[in-house]
């Protein structure tokens, strides 16, 4: 099973995240609920840190998989970057007190807005996505007097092998600028005087098992650096994206941070470029677990169905990605294992977080934890069949406190005129 001693462990047969029992969260706080241990996220952020200490880097934390700004505080204060893709994302950053000079705003769409923002922020550069994104920042920061820091976000045409919905990497993608036209693209944009051309940069998909796959874009992204400094172009980083995986699975092979960074640092050396790393999901995924109460149980034509108080809108992956996410009972299961599905209360066939899975035997008023559930959670939670989303719950050590209050049924209609 996927415990970690340092975060989620059964002690006295009651799941405990650090030195809290997740049953007492539950019943103060009520379910769903999301859980996170600072403890884990800080873990695995030191975890590139350090792999990367002496080397010029940057992690810049992908604000996307998790934007809870009690999380973006705690990651800023232990000195990282932030990769963000909207104006939203960089409001939150700034809230959270992170320094937008260690902003890259990623993005294939930025408004003219955001671009304004984002300049008048003053954050550390723009990764563009197209040709005319390159000219619309020129002509915003001429009016506004300034110059912004531009890295191309080329397409490095590497399979990253994971699921073609958070694949990103290959020509077909809507991602990313082709390799073969990049360069050109560089030596005009370097004539405008609003532009320095200082970065190379790539995201070539997501929940990547396999390193090499990341490895072989950082080498094309090294030979692409290489080619534009020798044009003259004053190439100073190199940003190999987010993308790491985590295991969901017990059978899941994750690559090892440190190992990763390693490998990633070595290839990097002599280069005498900073290092940018956009990390979401490992850094946040398994620091994080969805609380759910059974609300009853169910014995259909050809299956058995555990009917839980969270659904698809508060936890979407398994409806959208088929994704795997294990289920633990916050009492350790005194009753044994069934083979069942474990659907929430969403009026929709899709409405799961788990298919024909020998489970916990859990019964109505018991409590589950839905595991590896802190990237990409709560972030793509919705208010559908008018569901109030949940509230999230941060823990540091033996304590806990709410990090963002369970909607009530006044938050699902403000703005609304009837
Ligand atoms: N940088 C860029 C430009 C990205 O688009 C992403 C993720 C990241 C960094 C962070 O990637 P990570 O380290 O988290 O793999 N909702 C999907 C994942 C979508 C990922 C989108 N881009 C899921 O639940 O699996």
């Amino acid at each position: 099973m996927l415990l970690t001693s340092d975060t989620y462990s059964y002690r006295d047969g009651a799941l405990h995240c650090e030195d809290v029992a997740l049953d007492e969260i539950a019943r103060r706080v009520g379910t769903p609920c999301y859980v996170y241990s600072s403890r884990a996220v800080l873990s695995r952020f030191r975890a590139y840190d350090a792999a990367l200490e002496g080397m010029p880097h940057l992690i810049s934390y992908a604000v996307k998989a998790n934007s809870n700004l009690s999380l973006l505080r705690l990651l800023a204060g232990a000195g990282s970057g932030f990769d963000i893709v909207s104006g939203g994302e960089l409001y939150r950053v700034v809230q959270a007190g992170g320094d937008p000079s260690r902003v890259v705003f990623s993005g294939v769409g930025k408004t003219p807005q955001e671009i304004e923002y984002g300049l008048k922020s003053g954050i550390h550069a723009f990764h563009c996505e197209s040709e005319g994104e390159v000219a619309l920042i020129a002509s915003l920061a001429a009016r506004l007097g300034k110059q912004a820091r531009v890295a191309l976000r080329v397409n490095p045409d590497v399979d990253a092998g994971t699921h073609p919905y958070i694949s990103t990497g290959l020509r077909e993608h809507k991602f990313g600028i082709d390799m073969a036209e990049a360069e050109a693209i560089y030596k005009k944009a370097s004539e405008s005087q609003h532009l320095a051309m200082e970065g190379v940069s790539c995201h070539i998909g997501s929940q990547i098992l396999d390193m090499d796959a990341l490895l072989e874009a950082l080498d094309r992204l090294l030979e692409l650096a290489a080619r534009l400094r020798k044009a003259g172009l004053p190439i100073r980083h190199l940003d190999l994206g987010g993308g790491l995986g985590i295991p969901y699975k017990p059978s899941d092979q994750a690559p090892n941070i440190a190992e990763f960074a390693a490998r990633v640092r070595q290839r990097m050396a002599g280069a005498g470029l900073l290092l940018i790393l956009e990390p979401g999901r490992s850094i946040v995924g398994d620091a994080g677990v969805l609380l759910t109460r059974v609300l009853y149980r169910k014995t259909g034509a050809s299956r058995e169905f555990i009917i839980v108080d969270a659904a698809m809108n508060d936890l979407l992956r398994p409806s959208l990605y088929q994704s795997h996410h294990e289920i633990l009972a916050l009492r350790e299961a005194p009753r044994g294992t069934v083979r069942a599905d474990v659907v929430g209360p969403v009026c929709e066939s899709g409405d799961f977080l788990a298919l024909d899975r020998e489970m916990p035997n859990a019964l109505p008023g018991d409590l589950l934890a839905v595991w590896t559930a802190g990237a990409y959670g709560f972030v793509l939670s919705s208010n559908y069949n008018s569901r109030p989303r949940p509230p999230e719950v941060l823990v540091e050590g033996g304590s806990w406190r709410i990090v963002r209050a369970r909607e009530t049924y006044e938050d699902l209609v403000r703005g609304e005129q009837p």
